[in-house]
This record gives C-alpha cells, sequence and structure tokens, in this order.
C-alpha cells in the first residue's frame, strides 16, 4: 500500500512540475497522455453541468449555488473529470464573487485531489455578454449584431465578451451561433447571423477574432465554440431539433461557410448539431464530423456534443440500441468531448468500450490531445482561475457604451410615412403603450440571467426599460394595453390615447430559445393585432417598436402604422437607445439581415430563384416580402450614383474594382450600409436572383458625398457546382449597388 502511494506521489509531483513546466513550452503533451489511465482519459473526454457538483438536486439546486465538496471529490477522484459547463440546469445568474468561490474550489480540489493535476475546463453561455454573471454588459443578440452591418463593432462585443467571460474566471465560451437563419419560425433565429451567407461570414469571423484573440495564453481572451455544426438552423416544420432535409450541395453553398470561415481564423472548438440531415444523427456522422470537419477543413480544435446528445441516439432518435451502443457511434464518428451532463454513465460506458477493444487507444488518444492542447493554449495549467482586480473594466460603462453602440447601430427603420419620425420631444406628447415597453426580459430574450430569461429576479441593475428612458426625455404617458397574448386594460389606454399627439405600440415575443421556444404560428399574438387595431381606430399616427425572437408577421396590422422600428433582441441599452432613436438623437443604420416574410406560408429569402418569382398571373411578381433584406431606411437621405467598374473582363488573376458614388443629399448625419450584389446570369446549377458579394458601411456628413470601392476577384462570383466544387462559370453577370447596375463578363 505504501509503495503504491509512493509512486502514484512521485507520479504527481512528476506530472505537476511536467504541467508547471508549459509556460515555458516545455510541456509534453504526449508523454502526459502515455501515462494517463483509460479511466483519466475518458475523464478528459466528460463535461459534466454544475448541478452534478452542487449542492441541491440537479436542476434543483439551492441558490445562489454553491459547491458539495463530497459530489465534486467524487467527479474528480472516481471519474477523473475533465470539464464543467453553466450555472447548473435552472438555475439563475451567479455574482462575480461567487463564481470565483465556485471556480477556485474546484481548481483547489483539483490540486489536491486529481493524480494528473490536469485542469478542469469551465465552460458557459455567454451569447450576448457573459450572461449568467450578474452586473454582466448584455449585447443586443447576434441577429441585432448582424444588423448593425459594422464587423468592427461585433469583433469589439466579442471582445468584451470574452474580458467579462474571463472576469468570471470562465475561458470558454459556447459561442457564436454559426448557423444561418433561413428558417424564420425556427426558436433559435434570434441567435443566428441572419440569412446571407456572406454577411454571416464576415460577423462570423469578427466574433471568432473578437473572442479568442490571436495569441494564445491571453487573460482577456475565450475560446470560442462555433455552433452547432451542421444544418441545425434549417429544420423542415421549423421546430428545435426536427428533422432538417439538405443536400449536400445546399450544405456546403449555404450552410458551410460560416463555420470554414471560423476555422480559418482559428475557431478552438465546436459544438455539433443536436438534430438530424437527411436521417442521420450529425452525432453518428463520420462524413459530417471527420470526412468534413477534420480530413476537408482541417479542424484541429475540440469536438463537443450537444446536451445529453450522445443519450438522445437512444432515446429520442432510435439509431442506437442502447447507450453503449451510441457513445461507440458518436466517439466513432469523430466526438472528442460529451456533454453528457447529468451523470457518468458516459465514462463506464466508454471506458468498457476501450477495454473490450471496440474503440482503438488512437482514437481515444486523438481527442485526449485536442483537450490538453486547448488547455494549455488557453493558459489553464498555469492560471486557472483570475482575480476579480485584473479586470476593472467588468461591466464597465466603457463597455455599456459599446453595447449602447451596437443596439443603436442595429436599429432597423422600416416604414416612416411623411418623415414623421423622428418625434419632437419638446412640443409632442405620446402614449406608450405594448407588452414590450416596460420590460427588460422582452429586450433581452432569452439566454439572458436563466436560460429562457423570463425570470424578472435578475436583472441588471439601472438598466432601463422603453418607459423609463422615454420618461428623462419626453412627454409621456403610459398605458400597457396588452400582454403578449390578452389585452388589458383596453379603456383606459384608449381614454389616454385621447389627449396625446401620437402613439408608440410597443410589440413583443415571449422570450424562448430551443425546444421551450417553439411555436405553431408566426403571426404576431391576436392581442397584440387587437391593440394597433383599436388604437388605429383613435385616428391618432402609430408607431410601432417591435421586438421580436424571429420576424413575426405584421401584414394585418403594417398598413395602421406610420412608422416601423426593427429593435430585434436588443439588450440592456436598447430601451434608451429606442428611445432616442424616436426622438432623433440616434440616427438609424440597421439594415435587415433577413428577408421579412409577409406571410406564414411564404418564406422565401432574397436569394432565391427566378423560379420563386413567378406569380399566379405569370408575371415575376410573387417574391413579395413585407421588407427586403438589406433595407432600412434613415433620417439621412442617401442617393447612388456613377456605378463604375475598373475592368468589364474578368480573368482567373485578376482582382478589380467597382465603385460607387454616394451622397448625403439631407442637413442630416447619417451611415450607409453600402451593398453590392451580383446576378449571375446563366449558370449549370439555377442562379440566385441576386447575391450580396460585399458591403462597407461609411458615415456621411451633411451634404457630403463619398466614393465607395469594392475589390473583387473571380472566386467571389463562385458557386458549388453538380460535383460540389466550388467554382465560377464564365459568362455574364450583372453587378448592382441600390439601382445602379453594370454588365461584368468572366472568362474561362
Ligand atoms: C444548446 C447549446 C448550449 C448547450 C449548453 C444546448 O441545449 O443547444 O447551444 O450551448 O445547451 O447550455
Amino acid at each position: 500500500m505504501k509503495i503504491i502511494s509512493t509512486v502514484i506521489l512521485s507520479f504527481g509531483i512528476s506530472f505537476y512540475s511536467m504541467l508547471n513546466a508549459q509556460q515555458s513550452n516545455k510541456i509534453n503533451i504526449d508523454s502526459i497522455i502515455n501515462k494517463m489511465s483509460i479511466e483519466e482519459k475518458v475523464g478528459q473526454m466528460t463535461q459534466i453541468d454544475l448541478g452534478v457538483i452542487a449542492n441541491g438536486d440537479i436542476c434543483k439546486l439551492q441558490n445562489p449555488q454553491s459547491i458539495n465538496i463530497a459530489k465534486l471529490e467524487n467527479a474528480i477522484v472516481k471519474y477523473h473529470i475533465g470539464s464543467i459547463l453553466n450555472v447548473g440546469c435552472g438555475s439563475g445568474t451567479i455574482s462575480l464573487e461567487n463564481w470565483h468561490v465556485i471556480l477556485n474550489s474546484i481548481y483547489e480540489q483539483n490540486k489536491k485531489l486529481s493524480r494528473t493535476k490536469i485542469p478542469i475546463i469551465f465552460g458557459i453561455d455567454a451569447i450576448h455578454g457573459v450572461n449568467y454573471t450578474m452586473g454582466a454588459t448584455l449585447f443586443p443578440q447576434q441577429i441585432g449584431q448582424a444588423a448593425t452591418w459594422n464587423p468592427d463593432l461585433v469583433k469589439q462585443i466579442h471582445q468584451i465578451t470574452a474580458y467579462e467571460t474571463r472576469a468570471s474566471g470562465i475561458p470558454w465560451n459556447f459561442s457564436p451561433v454559426l448557423d444561418l437563419g433561413r428558417q424564420p419560425l425556427w426558436s433559435r433565429f434570434f441567435e443566428t447571423f441572419g440569412e446571407d451567407v456572406h454577411l454571416a461570414k464576415t460577423m462570423a469571423k469578427a466574433a471568432i477574432i473578437g473572442a479568442q484573440g490571436t495569441t494564445n495564453n491571453n487573460p482577456y481572451a475565450v475560446a470560442s465554440c462555433m455552433k452547432h455544426f451542421l444544418g441545425y438552423s434549417m429544420p423542415l416544420n421549423g421546430k428545435d431539433r426536427t428533422p432538417a432535409w439538405i443536400s449536400d450541395r445546399e450544405l456546403r453553398e449555404y450552410f458551410l461557410p460560416t463555420f470554414e470561415a471560423a476555422i480559418e481564423q482559428g475557431a478552438k472548438t465546436v459544438m455539433i448539431n443536436s438534430g438530424e440531415i437527411n436521417g442521420t444523427p450529425v452525432h453518428i456522422n463520420y462524413d459530417i464530423l471527420t470526412t468534413l470537419l477534420r480530413k476537408e477543413l482541417g479542424f484541429k480544435g475540440i469536438a463537443i456534443t450537444d446536451w445529453e446528445d450522445i443519450y438522445k441516439l437512444v432515446n429520442v432518435h432510435h439509431v442506437a440500441e442502447n447507450k453503449k451502443e451510441a457513445v461507440r457511434l458518436a466517439i466513432m464518428a469523430g466526438i472528442d468531448m460529451s456533454m453528457t451532463p447529468n451523470d457518468f454513465e458516459f465514462n463506464d460506458l466508454l471506458i468498457e468500450l476501450i477495454k473490450e477493444g471496440s474503440i482503438p487507444a488512437e482514437r481515444i488518444n486523438e481527442s485526449v490531445k485536442r483537450i490538453l492542447n486547448l488547455k494549455v493554449d488557453l493558459g489553464l495549467f498555469s492560471m486557472p482561475v483570475f482575480d476579480k482586480k485584473n479586470y476593472p473594466l467588468f461591466g464597465s460603462e466603457q463597455h455599456s457604451k459599446i453595447s449602447y453602440q451596437a443596439a443603436a447601430e442595429s436599429l432597423t427603420l422600416l416604414k416612416n410615412e411623411n418623415n414623421i419620425l423622428p418625434l419632437d420631444a419638446k412640443k409632442e406628447k405620446v402614449l406608450l403603450c405594448g407588452p414590450s415597453a416596460n420590460s427588460l426580459n422582452l429586450l433581452n430574450g432569452a439566454w439572458t440571467h436563466t436560460w429562457q430569461g423570463t425570470d424578472t429576479i435578475y436583472q441588471t441593475p439601472n438598466k432601463l426599460t422603453i418607459l423609463e428612458a422615454m420618461k428623462s426625455q419626453a412627454n409621456v404617458i403610459y398605458a400597457k394595453g396588452s400582454e403578449l397574448n390578452q389585452v388589458i386594460d383596453l379603456a383606459d389606454c384608449l381614454k389616454k390615447a385621447a389627449s396625446v399627439d401620437k402613439i408608440i405600440i410597443c410589440l413583443g415575443e415571449k422570450p424562448g430559445t430551443e425546444i421551450p421556444g417553439n411555436i405553431d404560428n408566426l403571426e404576431l399574438t391576436e392581442a397584440q393585432i387587437e391593440l394597433v387595431n383599436k388604437l388605429s381606430e383613435t385616428g391618432k399616427p402609430i408607431i410601432l417598436v417591435c421586438t421580436f425572437n424571429r420576424p413575426r408577421i405584421i401584414s394585418k396590422i403594417e398598413g395602421k402604422a406610420k412608422a416601423i422600428l426593427y429593435a430585434y433582441l436588443p439588450g440592456d441599452e436598447g430601451g434608451k437607445a429606442i428611445v432616442d432613436c424616436l426622438f432623433g438623437k440616434v440616427n438609424p443604420s440597421g439594415k435587415l439581415p433577413f428577408t421579412y416574410p409577409r406571410n406564414v406560408n411564404s418564406f422565401v429569402t432574397y436569394d432565391h430563384k427566378a423560379a420563386d418569382d413567378i406569380a399566379e398571373d405569370f408575371s415575376m411578381t410573387a417574391y413579395h416580402p413585407q421588407f427586403d433584406f438589406g433595407y432600412g431606411l434613415t433620417y439621412s437621405k442617401f442617393t447612388y450614383d456613377n456605378i463604375k467598374l475598373s475592368q468589364t473582363t474578368l480573368s482567373t488573376a485578376d482582382s478589380m474594382v467597382v465603385s460607387i458614388n454616394i451622397k448625403n443629399e439631407s442637413k442630416i448625419a447619417g451611415q450607409e450600409v453600402v451593398q453590392l450584389y451580383y446576378h449571375d446570369l446563366v449558370a449549370s446549377i439555377t442562379p440566385s436572383v441576386k447575391k450580396l458579394l460585399c458591403f462597407k458601411k461609411i458615415e456621411l456628413k451633411a451634404d457630403e458625398m463619398k466614393t465607395v470601392n469594392f475589390t473583387i476577384r473571380k472566386k467571389d462570383l463562385s458557386f458549388i457546382n453538380k460535383q460540389l466544387i466550388r467554382t465560377t462559370e464564365k459568362g455574364d453577370f450583372e453587378l448592382i449597388i441600390n439601382t445602379q447596375k453594370q454588365i461584368l463578363h468572366v472568362n474561362d
């Protein structure tokens, strides 16, 4: 016994000093792996939820969360766990101080009890800011970030989120979502960068570089996690985690490029799509997880499952007879780490599989190596938990300003009849009503303090609802008029309407994500439609402010509104930004990152095919969305003129410049997103009527004119052909900016 403990002790010491030496790059991961037992390796491949080691029952934790040392000891000593996630299912936000207590005790216990001393990596969903830490800066959700069309700003958002995540002691963020938002019913639509490949790719790169920085061992950067590989956002029936049917060509044309771009940018981890594509759950799809992800795209980081997804191969997907077979299928397909997350069955089963030879040792070593590499890159061996005083900017004014700027730049003015906006705070009296007028939850959406974002007890202090922000600067009276699903106090609302000049109605949607966020009907709720209808009968001008999780259909009431300001889910600074925009302190510059549907059975994206345009009378007018992709008005007036091509013929070696003049014809300074589209006139795969090629956001003072230049190459005009190869075919292409067009000829 004594001999055994001496051996273990000396192994432990040499292990520890070896790990400490990593700072000077001396660490040899292969030699660590050679000394690890099967159980220790499997432990590294396991991620449990905080609930497993906290006081209380799983999903019913004591609040605030605290570590149960006996449970933690069991997880470390018996299961050698490598990773923990989140706040404990069903639990709420944790203070910075409490995070440090929790993470320090995990660190200390691991140092004391683990034979290998390999640090445990903590991961979290910091989706729009580090939303599970009290007082953190909360930004617009990703769909609003995309609406800014400002990649530099998106980079800053993800940089700040990384800083505040690290300030909480956490080095790994399950963000960004790189699924394309092409199915507006989907409950996670708001978590995407929208429907367009080029826009989402641009934002994906900005998010990864912002979050991860450019060097390893950076105490202000985190490991990003690309979610959710691949094809998760396109369920046929629109419900979360239901089957998708996507051809290989379309997967590559639409859903792969964001991940490709993020991998090129060095994204360190990826989370797998919980659902199935064409009948195969992605968690067992070797072609996607190994052939495509590893061999073709060269991804070197960690592939983690989504929540409980190995067990779901048995319980939900019915592709494995039992959990053991499910573990085998997933690991052999290419999974490195299992977000198990509520028990240790995965460990026992994987150990059995390895011992009986059903999974080769090399396959396990490969995953463990990737996991240890990540821990080394993040500097976890030497600085697992960070001190609050090293993060003075956590939740600071400086960070809020960026959140405010992002909210302001996302605001998309969809309608403004007779320039009814901006309102004059000095002259006009307004009635403010609607379910989102006085709610921070409805401005933030899900992933805010709790998973579904519906609890009201953890609000960030001193953040303003639309009503609170408006009170300080306008002559406003308030009557709610309607909950999301029920009209209330309508008589009071109508009475108050009689005394005002204008009515602002703030429409909203219940915060929700994943399966709890599923809906059967994209129409706006009847109660909200009724509120607009009744108030419009007063004859007072109506302004709608929309804070939705997805583009809820508003065609029945659009005509009743003089102005519509679409605000996405703008975050904690959204109330202030919306009010400043309504009263003219902010000139709106957001543009829709998706096509706004007019009808529930007509989800056609802007980059559709010509056949989608054929109407009942055979005219080419069937594409008739409520508002088009890229659309958004401003208080300025911009005109476009003189589109020019530096050459009219393009060959493989060339690059060329497309230029355009933009003039601000108004006295109001503003920002404009200049968007260059192309239309491949004839191609072997039916071409889109137009596709975004590139864009630039510019600022123009009153009366100012600027020339914007776009440099393009032949490869920018490519598509995925029948053989699944990216190609640009020769022929004519129309280049389009605003209403200006030119033809470019592309050579072989
Ligand atoms: C979601 C992921 C999330 C994970 C951990 C899953 O249910 O699909 O996006 O990162 O839970 O909370």
